[in-house]
């Protein structure tokens, strides 16, 4: 498909499958050779990053584990910069190699929020992969340190992302027709 329509929204092909799982295998590889005897603790953020996560996961061939938590803090196609509650961390991250998987950096307002929970825990180490980040929005100060694709500030849904709960299966990325 070359167009999606989701919630009368027409969204145009922008990613494909193959390219994004080249992308996340390159990512997997350097994420192996930097991590190669440290046991990290992945830590998948619900919803969006079950797919980049599951699919991440196939081509990372060293000692690990992997955990998911969930928050919320979108809202349609603009960010509230709220960002809720975190559940779901069950791992005792003290002294771990932690890294968090993301499927989109926005604002960073969300990674901001992960450092103040987890580095409390005293995490050996604590970084973030990403598949898509968006510099322009992008208002943190601290590093977005795995990045699958830097893309211009528009929405996109598809391959985990959603657009108001639909379009989180489809297997390409869609970017909105302005
Ligand atoms: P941030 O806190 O602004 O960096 O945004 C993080 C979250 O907002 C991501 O994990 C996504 O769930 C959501 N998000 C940001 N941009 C998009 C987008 O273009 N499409 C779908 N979801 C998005
Ligand atoms: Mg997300």
């Amino acid at each position: 498909m070359n167009t999606v329509k989701i919630h009368n929204r027409s969204f145009d092909i922008y990613l494909e499958s193959s390219k994004l799982d080249f992308a996340i295998s390159n990512l997997a590889q350097r994420i192996n050779a930097d991590y190669g005897g440290k046991n990290p603790l992945f830590v998948g953020v619900l919803n969006g990053a079950f797919r980049f996560a599951a699919d991440l996961m196939k081509y990372i061939d060293i000692d690990c584990e992997i955990n998911f938590v969930k928050l919320s803090s979108y809202r349609g196609t603009e960010s509230t910069g709220r960002v809720n509650n975190l559940i779901g961390l069950n791992s005792d991250i003290g002294g771990r190699h932690v890294v968090i998987l993301e499927d989109i950096v926005d604002t960073g307002h969300t990674w901001d929020y992960l450092n103040e929970i987890f580095l409390p825990k005293s995490p050996a180490s604590l970084k973030i992969a990403t598949l898509l980040y968006k510099p322009e929005p992008y208002q943190s100060s601290l590093p977005v340190d795995y990045v699958g694709f830097e893309i211009p500030n528009l929405f996109v849904v598809g391959y985990g992302l959603d657009y108001d709960g639909q379009g989180r299966n489809l297997n390409d990325i869609y970017q909105i027709k302005s």
